[in-house]
């Protein structure tokens, strides 16, 4: 659903209230599309998420612009020339045309221009200014705004250099984006109904004897017949020992003569691809066996992933910290694997010891909205973790409510971790190798779902996308 002006004036205005610029004038630049060689056209463009969110338009050049002094918001938007409109159609007219952009700044004089979006020059260092934008008062006077996680440092000396405000100005819009309102919670159940008619497709469709990239279009297909412009990400599809990369893409090997894999009967078949609509992603993995019931490893595996995922998406709550559901998930894992007889040792430890992060070596989750990974993965006040364990654990953030994050615990046997010397010598006493070598080629098991965070039940967006352990 596109925001009503309404909408869009009161995300701007929250933004403007974030900021607190007297004098500024702050352009947001949607970006311009890559030329593609040897053609007359470009690659698929999408607008500058920050651009998106403030004015639901996603033409190239289209620029919004803010003068402080004012308190007002120009909308800039391209006009065709004749020339032009010969080759291509025009985009949808929005504000005013581009070519005034020049005249609107010069008739605020030498004022400080602040450029943000597709524009922005990020400085390499951003802590110091964005602490600034995370302490700021909440834009409304509820309770209601995400916090950051706990964080005891003290935010270092703010400075006004365009860098940094480019980083505070950025992180304000951020800090708005974390949290989604009803327009947007209604294009990601879009992009999600979409998805799941893609899902259904391959359910009654998908086979022994398919190729990975006969799914994957027959998927996508449904993707695109539901409404959705376009998929969200590359679709992985991944049958066999393939689900142990974690992003499986088609054309992965060689862009100009990709290869496919048949699909055969007992394979596992992982999928991690969503639709998307009006900008919004949905993510959404599901793994089951084609064409054979599930060997005991297989069923374990899959009923345990499960389990960590339906136990984790009830911790989904405003309040908790999401470094907290993430280690949940893979205590569970852990003790899967223990018992399981892949691992040795106390759960919570190998977890600790990153021994549990061999077999489940990405973060729970991370927010969805109109980038897959959306906003940070980590409040811009805090530097990423260092720790092995920690390192890619997606947003260090507590939950609160209108948050949309996913959740998607997995359990890989990956050659590139488990036949490196180095770890199997560091993890001589928690990992039981000989156990490990019989299960090498098993592939992965991912169960992905997008969740709302709510003030009652967390809410599956994606629910509707059934979880067979056997198709075929
Ligand atoms: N869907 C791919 C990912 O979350 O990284
Ligand atoms: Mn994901």
């Amino acid at each position: 659903m596109k925001p009503t002006d309404e909408a869009l004036a009161e995300r701007r205005a929250r933004v403007a209230k974030r900021w607190e610029l007297t004098d500024e004038v702050v352009l947001l630049r949607a970006g311009e599309p890559a030329s593609w060689s040897g053609t007359d056209q470009h690659f698929a463009f999408l607008p500058h998420p920050d651009v998106a969110y403030l004015t639901a338009v996603g033409s190239p050049g289209t620029t919004l612009a803010f003068d402080a002094a004012a308190g007002e918001w120009e909308l800039f938007g391209p006009r065709f020339s004749p020339e032009r409109l010969v080759w291509e159609q025009p985009p949808t007219p929005v504000g005013r045309p581009l070519d005034e952009l020049g005249d609107w700044l010069a008739e605020r004089g030498d004022r400080s221009v602040i450029e943000l979006g597709a524009g922005a020059e990020m400085p390499e260092t951003l802590p110091a200014a964005a602490a600034k934008a995370e302490s700021d008062t909440p834009a409304t006077d509820g309770d209601d705004q995400p916090s950051s996680a706990p964080d005891d440092s003290t935010p270092e000396q703010v400075d006004a250099s365009p860098a940094t405000m480019v980083v505070r100005l950025g992180a304000a819009i951020a800090l708005e984006r974390i949290t989604k309102d009803p327009a947007e919670l209604d294009d990601i159940r879009c992009a999600a109904a979409a998805s799941a008619s893609g899902f259904d497709w391959v359910y009654a469709n998908a086979a022994a004897g398919m190729t990975e990239r006969e799914i994957q279009v027959g998927m996508e297909a449904q993707f695109f017949a539901a409404g959705a412009p376009r998929v969200a990400y590359d679709s992985i599809v991944a049958s066999g020992s393939h689900g142990a990369y974690l992003h499986y893409v088609y054309a992965g090997d060689d862009p100009l003569r990709p290869a496919t894999r048949t699909v055969e009967a007992g394979d596992l078949l992982l999928i991690d691809a969503g639709a998307q609509f009006g900008g919004y992603a949905s993510d959404v993995t599901r793994t089951m066996v084609v064409g054979a019931d599930p060997t005991d490893e297989q069923e374990f595996l899959w009923k345990l992933v499960l389990s960590a995922q339906q136990q984790t998406i009830d911790m989904c709550r405003p309040g908790i910290v999401w470094r907290e559901v993430h280690l949940a998930s893979a205590r569970i894992l852990g003790a899967g694997l223990v018992e399981m007889g892949v691992l040795r040792g106390d759960p919570a430890e190998l977890v600790t010891q990153g021994a549990v992060a061999l077999f489940f070596p990405h973060g729970l989750g991370h927010l969805l909205g109109l980038s897959v990974h959306d906003i940070t993965s980590v409040p811009y006040s805090r530097t990423p973790s260092d720790d092995p364990v920690l390192s890619r654990l997606g947003p260090e953030r507590v939950l609160a409510a209108d948050m949309v994050t996913t959740v998607e615990p997995g359990v890989y046997f990956i050659d590139a971790l488990l036949c490196d010397p180095a770890r199997r010598e560091k993890f001589a006493d928690s990992v039981v190798w000989d156990r490990v070598d019989e299960l090498r080629g098993f592939g992965g098991i991912r169960i992905e779902d997008d969740v709302l965070v709510t003030d009652a039940e967390p809410e599956v967006l994606t629910a509707a996308i059934a979880k067979p352990i056997r198709i075929g």
